[in-house]
């Protein structure tokens, strides 16, 4: 399993140095939360755009850039400059197949894809997209925020996807995000989980090395 670092709350006069301890630590991926204000309240564009510019600038980790935002296209235009390895975007954010097909196909010009679900939506909504995209995020807490208490029926969800993807010969990656931490990572990995993001049980974390090993062996 994987380990994918949420810079979310990662606080600006930091940075610097929470990236240095990062990087020492091995995380896997970048996890780069694009909010627009629209989709979800909060709007970490800016920040994220420099944050993303300044990790290109010293990292060979890769970026998993996931876009909490209505306009996929527009910071699809935006953030692959950055040359992420994933661009992910909210099955909610498009109003018809249509949209989802064609937004796939847009971010496979720059990246691999994507596609997210929020914790009320049902998992057999992607199961169409399964052979088209490279992994599913599922939302273990509702989009919006750092710091929120896992929902223990997303869990089920991820058992669920695994066993579709297993059952028709996929090779679909399973990525969850929200609240996880070293209480419920065995339960996530039981369930089939592939790449986890962690945000703020690893950035308050005293010894990040530590946390990441903990995180992976469990
Ligand atoms: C929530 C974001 C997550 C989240 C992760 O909208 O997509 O990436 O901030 O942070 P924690 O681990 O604190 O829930
Ligand atoms: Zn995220």
């Amino acid at each position: 399993m994987e380990i994918s670092a949420s810079i979310l709350s990662v606080k600006e006069e930091e940075s610097v140095h929470t990236f240095y301890r990062l990087e020492l630590a091995h995380i896997d991926y970048y996890h780069i939360d694009v909010m627009d204000g629209k989709f979800v309240e909060k709007d970490t564009s800016e920040l994220m755009k420099i944050y993303s510019d300044n990790l290109k600038n010293i990292t060979s980790i890769p970026l998993d850039v996931h876009l909490m935002v209505e306009d996929v296209k527009k910071y699809v235009d935006i953030f692959s400059s950055n040359e992420p390895k994933s661009i992910t975007f909210h099955l909610e954010a498009a109003k018809n197949k249509e949209e989802i097909l064609e937004l796939i196909k847009y971010i496979k010009q720059y990246s691999k894809v994507g596609i997210s679900i929020k914790p009320n939506t049902n998992v057999e909504e992607v199961y169409e997209y399964l052979p088209l995209v490279h992994s599913v995020l599922v939302m273990t807490v509702e989009p919006g925020k750092g710091g929120q208490k896992l929902i223990q029926e997303t869990i089920e969800k991820i058992r669920k996807l695994k066993e579709y993807i297993e059952k028709n010969n996929l090779d679909t990656e399973i990525e969850a995000d929200g609240g996880i931490g070293l209480d419920n990572i065995k339960e996530l990995k039981d369930a089939g989980l592939d790449i986890a993001v962690v945000g703020t049980s690893l950035i308050n974390a005293k010894d990040y090395k530590y946390t990441v090993n903990k995180l992976k062996s469990i």
